[in-house]
């Protein structure tokens, strides 16, 4: 008589859980600073040259096709305003402005930028000539520990400009009417940028002020 039994479901899933786990942790060992240093080669042909605009000033880049433009801006060129929060798109810190059009810089390769106009909270003011969204900030008061900060402001430049094109958003009623910002309007639009510190009356103020400025 076959003693060989098939393994009970339980063995099965744990031998298959083990083997998750240290894939897992392989993966987990590739650093951010690795996509940077190594060279392409037949084994990692991953290296690849970009050519962009970042803040008004072309770049051409020898990068890894897999890292994103937030790790980019900040661990290859040295830009620390672009800031790291969640790293998976659920916080907006990261926001930055491709062709004038915001995203989540931890989830876009730095390779799909071939071309693109990328700005950065760098490339707005600087002491003394803010941006408008950067003085509405500061007479705001609308930040505490200012780690979203960036982001919001990044967030806030763009949502005016996608009102003044007429882009409606999940509370807009009218599709027929130039978009009014109202406060429902702005907590919408900036519902993709989150602050720990809770500063949020401040911010829709602030917006408020960048948008009547504007209108
Ligand atoms: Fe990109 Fe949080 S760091 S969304
Ligand atoms: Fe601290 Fe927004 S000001 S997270």
């Amino acid at each position: 008589m076959d003693e060989t039994l098939p393994d009970p479901p339980s063995n099965a899933r744990r031998r298959f859980l083990i083997g998750t786990g240290a894939l897992t942790t392989s993966l987990a060992t590739v650093s951010h600073a690795e996509y940077f240093t190594h060279q392409p080669s037949a084994a990692q042909p991953y290296n690849m040259r970009v050519r962009f605009t970042l803040n008004g000033e072309p770049h051409e880049l020898e990068l890894d096709s897999r890292a994103t433009l937030l790790d980019t801006l900040r661990e290859k060129l040295g830009l620390m305003g672009t800031k790291k929060g969640c790293d998976r798109g659920q916080c907006g810190a990261c926001t930055v402005l491709v062709n004038g059009r915001r995203v989540n810089s931890c989830l876009t390769l730095a390779a799909t930028l071939e071309g693109e106009e990328v700005r950065t909270i760098e490339g707005l003011g600087r002491p003394g000539a803010l941006h408008p969204a950067q003085a509405a900030f500061a007479e705001r008061d609308a930040l505490q520990c200012g780690y979203c900060t960036p982001g919001q402001v990044m967030s806030c430049v763009a949502l005016v400009e996608e009102a003044r094109a007429g882009m409606p958003s999940a509370v807009t009623t009218d599709l027929r009417s130039p978009v009014r910002l109202s406060d429902e309007e702005i907590r919408e639009r900036m519902s993709g940028n989150i602050c720990r510190c809770g500063a949020y009356v401040n911010i829709v103020a602030a917006v408020r002020d960048v948008a009547g400025r504007k209108a």
